[in-house]
């Protein structure tokens, strides 16, 4: 370790763990977007709040950047290290610390992933019903960082909805106790909630206290092949009012693809423009009618070409990965994502401008559309064309979310619904928020981390 300002942080803080291989440097340099090159510092792997605390100190007194650093499976460049700042990776930093069965609250570090806290509070006879495909390796403070939502938001909300308390180290090293799992607390302004979507640049997450809730009655899952996507939006109105739905998520054939050349089986007999995995909850023979006579339904109206429900767990899981898996079987494609939200009665005719669009720029390109439609949640992944060079796609990319931004802006949508703007979508945040509110937002920066060494660059440039 030759930097002299690491080799002082090394003597300050004997016991932590820190990295400079170029090969970590690499692994925690990176998210899931690899639109960059990482170039960190260094990585700090600290045990304690206490260490974090200090690394922060010390940060402020080098004047090093720090990037907050959790599963790193985030998709808008949030986590990426690319000019020289201290990783500090929570990671080590996993460990449940209490559980209130009164409360039905659980407390856990900031770097616990995803599907541990799902273990830890299943060992408690409940559940915290987040959910989504990174599960296993995104960590609950990364969650915590980007509001994540998922697949059953339209039954249980984003993870903001499960928060009952954080602990937060603040850009000048103090530590904040956050709310104290109080269910009711009109004490002024309520900083929990601030730090819920901040992407690291407010404060350091280092403990999460998450509301659990009782397990869900067993559930069913169905597949449906659909026509058009205004069928679509008549299934989804149908469904809601007829069963307790439980999630709600659609790709296209297109996405289809990409999981069956991954590995997966066509599902369906046909091939159809549509697919919409349905989850709902069954709890004996009502339930099975009320589900029999909506499929019946949607099949007579012509909005359901074919569908399927799954008569084992395992069956379901199968379902599950036709669209779980569309991520994971397109990340060895080079691809840009759009992750955008507008209120759900808002979305037929944004979708049909926005599909309109992409037809109109870019007939030629490989266009995934998918996502949490039940929250008017889309994600559309546009693939690089193999003979396109890299630095023209992205340029391709950026005039094309231009557009969309745009749209989404005619429509009060979000350049962002669940994977943070980051650096990727940080140059169309005045899409979504407005100068007053860039403003003030840039105001609760300067209040909580005066030095701007907290993520910088990241959301917005200083
Ligand atoms: C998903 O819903 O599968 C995720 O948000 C990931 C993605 O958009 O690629
Ligand atoms: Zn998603």
């Amino acid at each position: 370790m030759t930097d002299p300002r690491l080799q002082r942080l090394a003597a300050a803080l004997p016991g932590l763990r820190l990295l400079t291989d170029a090969n970590d440097l690499e692994h925690y340099g990176r998210d899931w977007t690899r639109h960059w090159t990482p170039a960190p510092l260094a990585i700090a792997l600290p045990g304690s709040v206490e260490e974090v605390q200090a690394i922060v100190r010390w940060a402020n007194d080098e004047g090093v950047a720090i990037v907050p650093s959790g599963g790193r499976t985030g998709l808008s460049g949030g986590a990426v290290a690319a000019n020289g700042e201290l990783v500090l990776s929570l990671q080590r930093m996993n460990r449940e610390l209490a559980f209130d069965a009164t409360d039905r609250t659980l407390t856990v570090q900031a770097g616990m992933p995803l599907q541990a806290l799902h273990e830890a509070a299943k060992a408690h006879g409940l559940v915290y019903p987040v959910d989504f495909a990174s599960r296993g390796s995104c960590s609950i403070g990364g969650n915590v960082a980007t509001n994540a939502g998922g697949i059953r938001v339209i039954r249980y909300g984003n993870t903001r909805e499960w928060i009952a308390g954080l602990k937060v180290v603040a850009g000048n090293g103090e530590l904040m106790e956050l709310n104290r799992a109080l269910v009711k607390n009109s004490s002024g302004y309520d900083l929990r909630h601030l730090m819920v979507a901040s992407e690291g640049t407010l404060g350091v997450v280092v403990e999460v206290t998450v509301r659990l809730t009782s397990p869900p009655p067993p559930t069913r899952t169905m597949l449906l092949g659909l026509p058009t996507f205004d069928a679509l939006m008549q299934v989804f109105a149908e469904l809601r009012s007829r069963l307790r739905l439980e999630a709600f998520e659609f790709f296209t054939d297109r996405a289809l693809h990409h999981v069956v050349a991954h590995g997966a089986s066509q599902p369906l007999d046909g091939r159809h423009p549509y697919y919409v995995v349905a989850e709902f909850a069954d709890q004996g023979e009502a339930d099975e009618v009320a589900v029999l006579s909506a499929f019946e339904h949607c099949v007579g109206q012509g909005w359901v070409d074919d569908g399927v429900i799954a008569q084992s767990e395992a069956q379901a899981a199968q379902i599950w990965w036709l669209r779980e898996g569309i991520t994971e079987s397109m990340a060895h494609l080079a691809s840009y994502k759009n992750d955008v939200s507008v209120r759900v009665s808002a979305m037929p005719a944004f979708l049909a401008e926005s599909i309109a669009l992409f037809e109109r720029e870019y007939p030629e390109f490989d266009v995934v559309w998918f996502g949490h439609i039940g929250d008017g949640n889309l994600h559309i992944t546009i693939v690089k064309p193999e003979a396109m060079a890299k630095d023209a796609f992205m340029t391709e990319c950026a005039r094309v979310t231009e557009l969309l931004a745009a749209t989404l802006q005619r429509h009060g949508g979000s350049i962002s619904a669940e994977h943070g703007i980051g650096l990727v979508k940080k140059p169309y945040l005045s899409s979504t928020r407005n100068v007053a509110e860039i403003a003030a937002m840039r105001g609760i920066k300067q209040a909580l981390d005066p030095k701007g060494i907290l993520n910088p660059g990241k959301v917005f440039d200083a």
